[in-house]
């Protein structure tokens, strides 16, 4: 099955051109203008952009909280909807068992039948034994070329402490696993939390007040200072501020691979969301908290000149009325996190591109190209080109519409940017040169989706120091 996307505005991480790309089977196999190509299908894709499929390397769909879980992969068409093809999954280890046996477990039990995005895993440390640290070893052989620890989240199953992190970075800058880490002080926050609610401070706000700005940066700045110790790379997830974002950047004039990322709810919304009254600031509760307008306009700066490398979304599909009620009497008890996959492509292009915030070709990287380089994906994800995967987005930039749970995809009660106008839209999505989004609505199904093994020794590498005493050079 041949397939040419004709007389497209093409955009990639450097390039923007009218032209032709030709899909046979799953793969692109030309880019260029004016292809001469027999295909069976012609899309016409005039006056429209001709985009990589999204790579979001930060989301959950097996996260719990208390108890409460989120939506699952069930609800991955949400992602395909919004442009995003490719989704990188967090995997919380099981107590006693490896981390690859809960992962592949969890796979065949709950994901390989039901994606809808392709997708890959995170393994999050949670069990800190000798055999966890001794498995990071293996984790690559299996795709799996990142692992996670959460410095937030006292007295959680996936809480780590120093040791952990220490350990977790020796073993995995050998292995070429990049370490990726929740950065906040959880015994501070623990102790403000206790604070809060023994003065009757009970609501979605006490959330904000109860993990400020310096929780985020002692930790990062802690775990920056792990990683130097160790000579490894480390990947600071979701920065919130600009204070945390500048201890990243100094790092990296020192010479040291810190990499971080950012979400589009850092970019837009702030701590006032979470002062909304009849509990709608529940919808918010999300670690790190949400900040200020100037964080803000330091994050747009900071991913457009490229200080943090990748937007993500950190998507949790929790329903407010079910599940964020169980804090309707203590803060504490709200579900942390909020859906945004489906928005990812949207929010960027009206609130970035359309502003000036960001280029179309820096779009692209931090939508695509760059997460799937930091994930090791990137033999086969996150550009237009030749050899690549056939996962590509048609958006048509003309008229705007306004984004409401009610045409959402993402299966829970309230969308975060309920009310925010969306310029143009998702026309198109090819995944691996399946047409799953047609005239804007989601044809693809469940199964669709399958699992791409990770590389190790991914992009946060290249600033290794002595990266060529290490395994692959
Ligand atoms: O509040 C959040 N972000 N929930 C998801 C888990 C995490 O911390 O990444
Ligand atoms: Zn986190
Ligand atoms: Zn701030
Ligand atoms: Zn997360």
């Amino acid at each position: 099955m041949r397939t040419l996307i004709k007389n497209g505005t093409i955009i990639t991480a450097i390039d923007e051109f009218v032209g032709d790309v030709l899909i046979e089977g799953e793969k692109i196999v030309a880019v260029g203008t004016k292809l001469d190509a027999i295909a069976d299908e012609i899309v016409d894709a005039k006056g429209k952009y001709v985009l990589p499929g999204g790579v979001d390397q930060h989301v959950h769909y097996s996260f719990e909280f208390k108890g409460e879980r989120v939506r699952g992969f069930e609800t991955s068409n949400a992602a395909v909807a919004g442009g995003t093809t490719t989704v990188v999954e967090f995997v919380n280890q099981e107590q006693g068992k490896g981390m690859a046996d809960t992962i592949f477990d969890m796979d065949k039990k709950e994901v390989s039948n039901q994606a809808m995005a392709d997708y890959s895993y995170h393994a999050v440390v949670c069990d800190p034994v000798d055999a966890t640290f001794e498995e990071i070893n293996d984790l690559p052989s299996k795709g799996i070329s990142t692992v996670k620890l959460f410095m937030a989240y006292k007295g959680m199953p996936f809480h780590s402490d120093d040791e952990a992190l220490y350990k977790a970075l020796k073993s995995a800058k050998e292995a070429g696993v990049t370490v990726m880490v929740h950065c906040e002080n959880a015994d501070v926050i623990d102790l403000l939390q206790k604070k809060m609610i023994s003065e009757g401070k009970t609501d979605p706000y006490y959330h904000a007040v109860s993990r400020p700005e310096r929780v985020e940066l002692e930790a990062t700045q802690r775990v920056i200072n792990l990683a130097a110790m160790v000579g490894a790379p480390v990947y600071i997830v979701h920065v919130t501020a600009e204070s945390v974002m500048e201890s990243i950047r100094s790092a990296k004039n020192e010479g040291l691979p810190v990499y971080g990322e950012t979400c589009v709810q850092y970019l837009m919304l702030d701590e006032d969301d979470l002062a909304k009254p009849n509990f709608e600031g529940a919808k918010y509760v999300m670690s790190p908290a949400l900040r200020t307008k100037s964080d803000q306009e330091a994050l747009w700066q900071a991913v457009d000149n490229g200080w943090l490398n990748a937007i993500s979304t950190d998507h949790c599909g929790f329903d407010w009325k079910s599940q964020k009620h169980m804090g309707v009497n203590d803060f504490t008890n709200i579900p942390n996190g909020a859906p945004g996959v489906e928005n990812r492509l949207g929010i960027l292009w009206t609130y970035g591109v359309n502003t000036g915030k960001l280029s179309k070709q820096r779009f692209v990287d931090l939508f695509a190209t760059t997460p799937a380089k930091n994930m090791g994906l990137d033999h086969c994800k996150g550009h237009i080109g030749v050899g690549m995967d056939a996962d590509i987005v048609i958006y048509d930039p003309n008229g705007s519409s306004v984004i409401s749970n009610e045409n959402s995809l993402h299966g829970v009660d309230y969308s975060t940017f309920e009310g925010y106008k969306q310029d143009g839209k998702v026309a198109k999505v090819f995944l691996r040169g399946k047409l799953v989004v047609d005239e804007g609505a989601f044809i693809g199904e469940k199964g669709d989706g399958k699992f791409i093994p990770g590389k190790p020794f991914a992009l946060c590498f290249d600033d290794v120091k002595e990266k060529k005493e290490l395994k692959r050079i």
